[in-house]
């Protein structure tokens, strides 16, 4: 009796918390003296290879993974995906092959401490599952050899890896992780405007903003979930279709679309300062995008907020809302101010 209730309590934990990062391990290079040391800056280049236990057959593989600074992932020699969001990790999720397989990251070091962080959970054809962890069965090469992320490139000549630290341990602390269903945070957006506040405060009237996101090849994006504030107020589009608007600075909305079939989900956003003076201004939004992988079906999440990879125009030209509109000439968002800062303090939002 006790047995049953103890695997029904398991069961659903499972499901809720498919895949974290709780016995992932930061690991680096022979560089690091001290967990979290400053590094030298560049690129190193990491292998893992798994094979399959004895009559199992992997099918896919959900890969959660974050680099401190930036990586490129490609799974046996495909470049898969590219992220440089350090507080958010990327999760994806690809076909395997029956028999051997390899994750070759490309992790790079812009300055200060550097990490990779992972747990990767193959499926198997007959529905089990194990996961695999960054540790120090991973190896690495101080330098990115041509061909080395291919199946066929032989790492024995590589080094185990070096690990610094787990999951949580500091500098890095917690990462942000893709939920499904997922939930939001905006505990690392940054208020964005343009770059006409002085001293705290912009001109009055309104300012147009979007954002670009484009998941690996073949995946398409087929849902979002944004959290979403304007200081004063804001109307948001996706992918040319109005999704709502707001009025307070202080509640955000949060919104969840379905997507029609694109290559890619582009968010357009209208923020109005208003009042009588010059007063502050801002946006402060947090969003997964949830995509399917076409060979395998499965979903690829990821994680963003407000920062500088937003884009904005002093003017809002007509169209602009719309996903063909060029912005390739708008400048990048100017980074206000982190989340719960003054004078906005703490948004309420349901994430
Ligand atoms: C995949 O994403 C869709 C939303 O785009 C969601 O409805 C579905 O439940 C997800 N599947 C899994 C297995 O999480």
């Amino acid at each position: 009796m006790n047995f049953k209730v103890t695997c029904i309590v398991l069961a659903a934990v499972t499901i809720v918390n498919a895949l974290d990062f709780g016995k992932s391990q930061w690991i680096w290079t022979n560089e690091v003296t001290s967990p979290g040391a400053t590094v030298p800056t560049g690129s190193r280049a990491f292998r893992k290879t798994f094979t399959p236990p004895l009559g199992k057959t992997p099918v896919t593989a959900n890969i959660l993974m974050d680099v401190d600074d930036a990586f490129t992932l490609f799974v046996n020699g495909a470049e898969i995906g590219f992220a440089d969001r350090v507080p958010y990790a990327e999760q994806f999720c690809v076909a395997l092959q029956p028999c051997l397989n390899v994750f070759a990251v490309t992790a790079v070091n812009t300055g200060g401490s550097a990490g990779l962080l992972a747990a990767i959970e193959v499926t198997y054809s007959d529905g089990s599952t194990s996961t695999l962890i960054s540790d120090t069965t991973w190896r690495y090469s101080l330098t990115v050899t041509s061909g080395y992320e291919q199946l066929s490139f032989d790492d024995n000549a590589w080094t185990p890896a070096l690990s610094q630290a787990t999951y949580g341990a500091a500098p890095w602390g917690q990462i942000e992780t893709p939920k499904s269903p997922p939930v939001l945070s905006l505990v690392h957006s940054f208020w964005v405007w343009t770059n006409e506040v002085s001293g705290g405060v912009a001109p009055l009237g309104t300012r147009a903003f979007r954002r670009t996101y484009t998941p690996q090849t073949g995946a398409t994006p087929t849902s979002v979930k944004i959290v979403i504030v304007g200081d004063d107020s804001y109307t948001l589009w996706i992918n040319g279709d109005v999704v709502g608007s707001g009025t307070s600075f202080a509640n955000a909305q949060t919104y969840t679309v379905a997507l029609q079939p694109a290559a890619s989900v582009v968010f357009a956003v209208q923020v109005t300062n208003g009042g009588a003076t010059n007063n502050p201004a801002g946006l402060l939004a947090s969003v997964q995008v949830t995509s399917i992988d076409s060979t395998c079906g499965c979903n690829s999440s990821a994680l963003f907020g407000t920062d500088a990879d937003w884009k904005y125009s002093t003017t809002v030209p007509a169209g602009f809302e719309q996903p063909a509109f060029n912005d390739a000439a708008w400048p990048q968002a100017i980074v206000e101010a982190p989340f719960g800062s003054s004078p906005w303090g703490t948004t309420m939002y349901s994430g």
